[in-house]
């Protein structure tokens, strides 16, 4: 049984008085960010919510608990004597820290706020939270909101925007938020900017469209036929195929979806027939450097970078065509005529010796052909869903897990593996003994 600590007066305002210095500080933070409580009259937009304690009520430990697990969960603090943490109180005063955590969970702040700026950190090259609203960020959270398999995260074909009749002036008229596919999501981040702009809440106004498009001449809208969830935003590619060698990208997916920079699985002994002749064999005269350090990035990821062997971003936008190899797959082919030339988009997966194996836990075949292909493996991998676990713990824990709590991020993994829904890892998370001190 739960102790429930009855505080006298005068430790109850001691007790609301430290509150109460955490709460201007959350306060300041959500002017910029919105909170989640909801204006009469405009349902869908984010305003600051009232937080004055109610100075007769009382603050048991669990309260204090339901309090900091709240805060943690959605990213923003709410009163003391909120009606959702009366409830998560009398969960956890029952012994269900779990069914604590789904309240929090289900506030429209775990999404609008936490999620939110989850993706932003992932959406940008910065990994910055100051990252603007876009169709990746959209498309995360919406995975999330509606409960979907986290896997689709990197292997569906569809996007989330605003519902149009959600964002009308006032509720009714003309929409205040610029909505044409081609002009304002294909051709430009407009549609986001103005979400952002305008307040809204993603919780609230999004809906899911199916089927990703693109546009080679910014004019007619074509179907992405080669569609990898977020792989194929219009901002993940933006970011990481406006020009360079499409090598980004490979990296990059590595990076936010396998949280594995480049140096944690570089690998000098794999077979370096994939490694583009633009990669020059005798740095600094030196071949010995190009077996030792050049080679240990290269191999796999040009072996992988075959899989964006069709796409480009120009001019403002995706371009993709299928069959013809962009330039830059080819760029500075002189530096060493005998790399590998790209002349289709078939990949091979070749982090697989040991160390690299276990980290990823593959379950995919070893090759395949484009971005579909190439999002599958990763989202079918033990390392993707223990990535998800571990940005996840750095949300709502405030700190990166360390080595020592490998074991427990690879259990917690394991368990989001059985539905692998956000919903529920966020949860499991927050309650885990590593995360919250209950002190
Ligand atoms: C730690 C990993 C790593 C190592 C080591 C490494 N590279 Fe790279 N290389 C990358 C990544 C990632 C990119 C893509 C960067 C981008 O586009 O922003 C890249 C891009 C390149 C490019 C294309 C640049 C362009 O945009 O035109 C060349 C050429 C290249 N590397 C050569 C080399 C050579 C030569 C060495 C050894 C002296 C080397 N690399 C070592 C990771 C590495």
């Amino acid at each position: 049984m739960k102790k429930r600590t009855d505080a006298p007066t005068d430790r109850l305002f001691e007790k609301i008085g430290k509150i109460g210095m955490v709460l201007p500080v959350a306060a300041a933070s959500l002017l910029s960010t919105g909170s989640v409580a909801q204006v009469a009259g405009s349902p869908a937009k984010m305003t600051l919510g009232s937080a004055m304690p109610d100075p007769n009520g009382e603050i048991t430990a669990d309260r204090q608990r339901a309090y900091r697990l709240f805060k943690a969960i959605t990213g923003i603090a709410i009163a003391i004597d909120d009606s959702r943490l009366a409830q998560m109180e009398s969960l956890i005063a029952a012994g269900n820290e779990k069914g604590a955590a789904a309240i929090a969970t289900s506030d429209p702040s775990f999404y609008d706020v936490q999620l939110r700026d989850l993706a932003r950190k992932m959406s940008v090259r910065e990994e910055s939270v100051t990252a603007p609203l876009s169709d990746f960020v959209a498309t995360f959270v919406g995975v999330a909101r509606d409960g979907l398999d986290a896997r689709e995260l990197l292997s569906g074909n569809f996007i989330y925007r605003a519902d149009i009749a959600k964002v009308l002036v006032n509720g009714q008229g003309q929409p205040e938020v610029r909505n044409d596919t081609l002009a304002d999501i294909v051709n430009s981040n407009n549609h986001y900017a103005d979400l952002q702009a305008r307040s809204y809440s993603l919780y609230s106004v999004l809906v899911r469209e199916n089927g990703q498009q693109y546009s080679n001449d910014g004019e007619t809208l074509q179907p992405m036929t080669d569609a990898a969830g977020l792989i194929t935003t219009r901002q993940w590619i933006r970011e990481h195929a406006d020009a360079g060698t499409n090598r980004r990208l490979v990296e990059f997916s590595f990076r936010q979806f396998m949280c594995a920079p480049m140096e944690a699985w570089m690998d000098a002994s794999r077979p370096d027939d994939f490694v583009g002749r633009d990669v020059d064999r005798f740095p600094g005269g030196s071949h010995e450097k190009y077996q030792v350090t050049c080679k240990a990035c290269h191999t796999q990821m040009d072996a992988f970078r075959q899989a964006f062997a069709y796409v480009n971003f120009a001019g403002g936008r995706t371009r993709l065509t299928p069959g013809q190899v962009v330039g830059k797959m080819n760029r500075n082919s002189n530096m060493f005529p005998s790399g590998y030339s790209t002349t289709n988009d078939r990949w091979v997966n070749y982090a697989t010796a040991p160390r690299n194996a276990d980290q990823f836990g593959w379950r995919g075949p070893a090759s395949g052909s484009g971005m579909a292909d190439f999002g599958r493996l990763l989202a079918n991998s033990k390392g993707f869903s223990r990535c998800m676990t571990k940005r996840v713990f750095a949300s709502i824990c405030k700190r990166a897990p360390g080595p020592a709590e490998e074991a427990a991020i690879r259990v917690i993994a394991d368990q989001f593996e059985g539905d692998y829904k956000l919903k529920g890892l966020a949860e499991t998370v927050a309650v885990s003994p590593i995360c919250i001190s209950r002190e």
